[in-house]
């Protein structure tokens, strides 16, 4: 969680709708999200960034506002005519909190509950997310339609091919050298599939001390599963790697034994995608883990980077108009489902 305490906030900019939301906790402990518009003269308030504040005060007249959104203080207040402060706060965005998720709905009233929106998964992770510290975070525009971006991660036996020299046995084995998944659950908007480990895998000499000083994380995993909530592994695969989750639309999470990776997508246009990513694992007692986690972290920021990579190209390629349609296998079907809940969220079925 990003407002860990009283008066910390962050500001989180949405440029697929032209928004800059603050985010803040107050001194009742509970998480808001606001509109981070002035509501004299609709200013930016934050630019950007994050800290802690009792009060946020607008830099072009100076209005300020409290951490629960209301509107504190008019300058020259008497100037202003049939002005009622109270009907002046900042503008609050309906959210709420998933374990450290803070989810939002952009709509005056929504037509579902965030419970009723994960639906079995909301209760299936207890406090898993809370363990861990973030370790990375990066943002990139690729040049590609966001349905390409979510699909790049919501399959993975391209792992073979694509990732073959960053992470080159780092799934599947003598026993599934296809890298079939384990298990792939489908829900009404999200899904969820696990990815193999590789039991056969040769440690190369930089994994070899990473893993001696540290947990397994990637490309090599830990398959002990032990304490770990009921959504995470949900089949118990005893040679279990990691899961990959879509919250449809535009959130995939990876998450294994003591890490996960925090993906939003955020389309600019049809052709042009917001790309942010956050890492997080677990935190370090001594200095052979960090060092550890270190070389981890950076292998997985090898191997994102070629994802974004076929995002673009793919993208330049089916511009063209010259294929109709594309050819999915079993092991895509999560991508099939996507393309389903955006259909029917479209029509308003969903
Ligand atoms: S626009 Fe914020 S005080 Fe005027
Ligand atoms: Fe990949």
């Amino acid at each position: 969680m990003d407002a860990p305490e009283k008066g910390s906030y962050f500001v989180y900019d949405i440029p697929t709708f032209k928004l800059s939301l603050l985010v803040v906790r107050g001194q009742d402990e509970k998480v808001r999200v606001f509109h981070n518009i002035c509501r004299h003269r609709g200013n930016k308030i934050i630019r950007e960034g994050s800290g802690k504040k009792t009060v946020f005060t607008c830099n072009f007249h100076g209005w300020n506002f409290g951490i629960d959104g209301k509107l504190r203080n008019i300058t020259d207040a008497k100037e202003f005519e049939n002005c009622d402060p109270d009907q002046l706060g900042l503008i609050e965005v309906n959210s709420e909190i998933w374990n450290s998720f803070i989810f939002i709905n952009l709509a005056e009233k929504p037509h579902c509950s965030l419970q009723e929106w994960l639906g079995p998964m909301f209760s299936q992770y207890n406090d898993y997310f809370e363990h861990q510290e973030k370790v990375a975070s990066f943002k990139a525009v690729v040049h590609g339609n966001w349905h390409l971006a979510v699909n790049a991660f919501t399959e993975g036996y391209h792992t073979l091919y694509l990732h073959k020299s960053t992470a080159r046995d780092y799934q599947g084995g003598k026993t599934n050298p296809d890298r079939h998944r384990p298990q792939i659950e489908i829900f009404d908007r999200h899904h969820r599939y696990s990815a193999p480990g590789n039991p056969d895998k040769i440690f190369v000499r930089g994994e070899k001390i990473a893993a001696k000083y540290g947990r397994l994380m990637i490309p090599a995993f830990d398959f002990n599963t032990e304490g770990l909530p009921p959504g995470i592994n949900p089949s118990k695969n005893d040679k279990w790697a990691f899961d990959v989750v879509e919250f449809f639309p535009n959130m995939v999470m990876l998450i294994g034994n003591c890490w996960h990776n925090e993906i939003t997508y955020w389309p600019l246009d049809e052709g042009k995608t917001l790309i942010t990513n956050q890492a997080w694992a677990y935190k370090t007692k001594n200095l052979g883990e960090r060092i550890s986690r270190s070389y981890f972290r950076a292998r997985v920021r090898d191997v994102f980077r070629e994802d974004l990579n076929t995002i673009e190209a793919q993208h330049a390629a089916l511009s063209s108009g010259v294929m109709k349609e594309v050819i999915l296998s079993r092991q895509e079907m999560a991508l099939r489902h996507h393309y389903k809940v955006t259909r029917l969220m479209m029509e308003g079925k969903l």
